[in-house]
């Protein structure tokens, strides 16, 4: 499969959904780890940059990056916390490279427009085949809390190798962009069979708009049993083809950053660009089978079930659940607001202190009573 050079065109209406995702994550991360104290030092890595901007002078992920960074400015200089930007592009196929040439030159341009940044920030430029280059830096990536971007244009970075190296890190959080669809079509090729085995009545078997979760589930289906790397997919649909994010992180707070920015792009599943399970078409009642439930009711329904057979149950539980099912505390606590006004549950605080921060930072852990 050939790849194709996106710069030469516009970016399309899904990479500027990936590119979105991509920097309204670092807009969540970089803050993170600039007010913690103790953290001198933090890195982000773009192995796939590409040249900075499209054809149309939009920016991509390097160009977004360097500006999330300048929004926070003010907090990184008075913590004076240092940023190490690594950034990474190389044409495989060709001699002179132009892109990289690029990219060096659109983010100088940029940083010579705001000169605090030579303050803080460290851009380390590579030209390098980025499978190569991956294995070269994770010593770095595992020293300092890192934020890891493989924008790939194809599925290579999915393979056990560089999985396992991501489970091994601590914190480092990271976002894979995946031609997820084409596994359908390329699936029985020795690119794609290297990449990640999937069954052929598997992916016959599965729908089409599916695709990317089928890879999700796959991917971790080959973690190790005891493994804390949380994964997590969004769906992101181009013409006929399903691509889609890859989102993985040891921690919570990692977590709820990611799926707090998916469910705000999307409030009907929380994962895709686009209708996946058809939920809009559920708010119709059909003749013989009622109301089918939408992906929120129904995980709505599922908690309610197992929230009633239990005799109590805490807020940190309750939430890690809502986490693991890939959904945010707002519709957990509408269940747990309603069971309560309806005798069925009872907690002495005013609300559930059902929140990350309450859970945690702040360390509120609460009890909720099943009444039977
Ligand atoms: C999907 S594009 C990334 C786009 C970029 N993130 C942006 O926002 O513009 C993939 C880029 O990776 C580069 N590339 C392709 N194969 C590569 C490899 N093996 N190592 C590093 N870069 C590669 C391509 O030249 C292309 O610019």
């Amino acid at each position: 499969m050939g790849s194709k050079n996106i710069h030469l065109e516009p970016f399309d209406k899904g990479t500027i959904t990936k590119l979105e995702i991509f920097e309204d994550y670092a807009q969540a991360w970089i803050p993170t780890f600039v007010m913690q104290p103790h953290i001198t030092e933090i890195h982000i890595f773009d192995f796939f940059s590409g040249p900075g901007y499209d054809s149309e002078n939009v920016a991509g992920s390097p160009i977004r990056l360097l500006t999330k960074i300048s929004e926070h400015l003010g907090h990184i200089m008075s913590k004076q916390t240092r940023i190490v930007l690594h950034l990474n592009e190389f044409e495989p196929t060709k001699k002179k490279q132009d892109k990289f040439e690029l990219l060096k030159y659109n983010c100088s341009n940029y940083l010579s427009q705001n000169p605090k940044f030579k303050y803080f920030l460290t851009i380390k430029f590579y030209n390098e085949n980025a499978e190569e280059l991956f294995f070269k830096l994770t010593p770095i990536i595992s020293k300092y809390p890192s934020l890891v971007y493989l924008d790939q244009n194809g599925v290579k970075f999915i393979s056990q190798e560089y999985i396992n190296k991501l489970e091994n890190l601590k914190t480092t959080d990271f976002l894979y962009f995946v031609s997820s669809s084409f596994f359908k079509r390329y699936g029985k090729t020795e690119e794609f069979r290297k990449a990640l085995e999937i069954d052929v009545s598997e992916l016959e078997a599965e729908e089409y708009r599916n695709m990317h979760r089928l890879v999700l589930n796959k991917m971790k289906s080959r973690l190790p049993a005891k493994t804390e790397l949380k994964l997590f997919p969004f769906s992101i649909k181009k013409n006929a083809n399903i691509y889609g994010i890859v989102f993985g992180a040891k921690n919570y707070a990692a977590v709820h950053k990611f799926l707090t920015i998916a469910w705000k792009r999307n409030e009907l599943n929380g994962e895709a660009d686009f209708d996946i399970d058809d939920d809009n078409k559920k708010n119709q009642l059909t003749l013989f089978e009622g109301k089918q439930m939408t992906k929120v009711e129904k995980f709505q329904s599922d908690l309610e079930n197992k929230l009633l057979e239990k005799n109590s149950v805490t807020n940190e539980a309750v939430l890690i659940y809502t986490y693991q099912c890939g959904h945010i505390p707002k519709h957990t606590e509408i269940v747990l607001k309603r069971l309560k006004k309806e005798g069925k549950l009872n907690y002495e605080t005013q609300t559930p202190y059902l929140t990350y921060e309450n859970v945690f930072r702040k360390k509120n852990i609460i009890t909720y009573q099943i009444k039977k």
